[in-house]
């Protein structure tokens, strides 16, 4: 019912609308000194501490987020995202990431079935493969154990277990010490050939992941991965059941390009591209980091999904994170948002997150099919925050662009390792190093010229506005347990942001278009005249086709 009213005719949106208003004439500087205020805006919950004091907004505002919350329907619609309701409308389907991650004795139904015995059935399916390989027990067509394992996938079936694969690279156990695991991307062909050129094919393992199992970049990829293949070995049936494993929604495609059934992973439709890390989609991570601590990494992000599901909007860490996300890009018109991690080990988190947040919420169409009237997900792009210092924090610090950040970073590093030896100590050094510069550049952010001894006298080059608005996520550690509840948070903010927009975080209409036109401009390149294109695309093709034919 309360869908079809107008955000901006809702009380509480014109409320905080009200109060963006009176806090375009407010700074940070002002709100930065009241412990009371810093105490009601800090949460903390397991391993994980959120901070949302940097961030312009009071206890007040904070309240009328949460009224919005309620009014729009949010704590329902956590109930139906995790109930499994189809609330992917477009599509028709639930988006069930949190079912991947539920315990073996919970029962979950979807349409009348219970999907945890099938979510635990395909971990099994992982277990079993993962442990072949540690084992050496898989082998090469040659008779040799694998050495390598390239996954061969694009947006979520790539960003994700990448990301994962770089920040837990700690934590690989001995029996996987010998393994290498690699990750190939793009349509181009440019990783495939720099790669390929360092292996050898008779131990190397290829993970073909695509939930639809139809993506041009990847099968691409897999095709010439095959060829090369097939250079050392002709015989395809023998090559495919030895070195191709495939991870999908399609068990009738992977047949179809050759894969045995023994060698398929299975996930459903109900899953997310975007979303599908914690599905066989993880496989390389288990390989990496082992069963045990992929499935402490289903465990992390299980806890926030009972954070999530459980606790009241105002205690509620996703919660919280999303409506301070829609308070800055819809009321405070801030329209770019960094993440900038203070570890090292992070650095592909923003990537990642680009696309859970852009290619989710980047989105002009609510969920009544009308175009939405409010500013939706902002432009996101980070990197690890002590390299951005010296790249493109100036823009933060004196451009003309507001800009919200995330902080993140874990308190405690480098504690496995002996406390007497000289490395350890310089180690820590540079782990205090990072953490200084995160709470010192949140600080300036914040306060601007106020952070520091600068007077009237100062030049205009050398002062700093402030009032840039920022979260600082501290987690205890970085490990797979809190990698998990790091990464399902962010899932979560996504879909708190959506509702509050009331738009469908769970469909990619967008990339679409962009598909079917680079299939025509393919029979373009390949000589088929194609009139109706534009001038512009016209000359390019000419241009091309000139220098090709030389
Ligand atoms: O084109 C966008 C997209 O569909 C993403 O949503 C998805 O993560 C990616 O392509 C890869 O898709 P697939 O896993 O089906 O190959």
């Amino acid at each position: 019912m309360i869908d079809k009213i107008p955000r901006s005719e809702l009380t509480e949106w014109c409320y905080l609308q009200g109060k963006a208003k009176a806090m375009q004439h407010t700074h940070l500087r002002d709100l930065a000194h009241d412990h009371e205020r810093n105490q009601a805006l800090t949460f903390r919950s397991g391993p994980m501490l959120l901070d949302i004091s940097k961030q312009k907004l009071d206890v007040p505002i904070l309240k009328g987020l949460v009224k919005l919350a309620e009014t729009v329907g949010l704590p329902s619609a956590i109930n139906a995202l995790v109930k499994g309701e189809a609330v992917n409308n477009t599509e028709g389907r639930p988006a069930l990431h949190s079912a991947l991650r539920l315990p073996k004795d919970q029962t979950l139904m979807v349409d009348g079935i219970d999907v945890v015995p099938d979510v635990h059935d395909s971990l099994e399916k992982m277990r079993s493969i993962v442990s072949r390989i540690h084992s050496r027990q898989w082998r090469g067509f040659s008779g040799r154990a694998i050495t390598d394992v390239v996954n061969i996938g694009v947006g979520g079936s790539d960003l994700g277990p990448f990301m994962a694969c770089q920040a837990l690279n700690e934590f690989v156990p001995e029996e996987a010490t010998r393994l290498h695991i690699h990750f190939v991307s793009s349509i181009d062909g440019t990783q495939v050939a720099d790669l390929l050129g360092t292996l050898r094919p008779e131990t190397t393992l290829f993970i073909i992941s695509s939930k639809s199992f139809t993506t041009i970049d990847t099968l691409s990829n897999a095709h010439t991965a095959l060829q090369w293949m097939l250079k050392a070995m002709g015989d395809k049936e023998l090559v495919v059941a030895h070195h191709f494993i495939g991870v999908s929604t399609k068990p009738e495609k992977m047949s179809a390009w050759g894969i045995p059934e023994a060698n398929q992973i299975l996930f459903w439709e109900w899953v997310g591209g975007r979303f599908s890390l914690w599905s066989g989609i993880g496989l390389p991570v288990a390989l990496k980091v082992g069963m045990a601590n992929f499935e402490q990494m289903l465990a992390g992000a299980h806890f926030m999904d009972k954070e999530f599901s459980d606790k009241p909007i105002a205690q509620n860490l996703p919660a919280l994170l999303g409506l301070v996300g829609v308070w800055n890009a819809t009321f405070l018109d801030i329209r770019a948002h960094s993440v900038l991690p203070y570890d090292g080990r992070l650095k592909y988190f923003p990537s990642y997150l680009s696309q859970l947040e852009m290619e989710s919420n980047g989105k002009s169409v609510d969920k009544q099919g009308l175009p939405v009237e409010h500013s939706t997900c902002p432009v996101l792009w980070g990197e690890v925050g002590p390299n951005a210092q010296h790249a493109f924090y100036q823009l933060l610090h004196q451009g003309t662009q507001p800009v919200s950040c995330d902080f993140i970073a874990p308190i405690k590093r480098y504690t496995g390792l002996s406390h007497n030896s000289e490395a350890y100590k310089s180690l820590q050094t540079q782990h205090q190093l990072a953490l200084a510069n995160c709470l010192a550049q949140s600080r300036v952010l914040m306060l601007g010229d106020a952070s520091t001894d600068s007077d009237a006298n100062t030049p205009n080059f050398k002062r700093y506005r402030g009032n840039q608005p920022s979260t600082t996520i501290l987690l205890d550690e970085l490990t797979p347990y809190t990698l998990g509840a790091l990464v399902a948070l962010y899932e979560h903010k996504v879909f708190v942001m959506s509702v509050l927009w009331d738009i469908n975080p769970f469909d990619q209409w967008g990339v679409e278009l962009g598909k079917k036109i680079a299939d025509k401009m393919s029979q373009a390149l390949a000589g088929q005249h194609n009139p109706s294109f534009d001038a512009s695309t016209l000359n390019l093709l000419k241009i091309i086709a000139d220098v090709t034919q030389g």
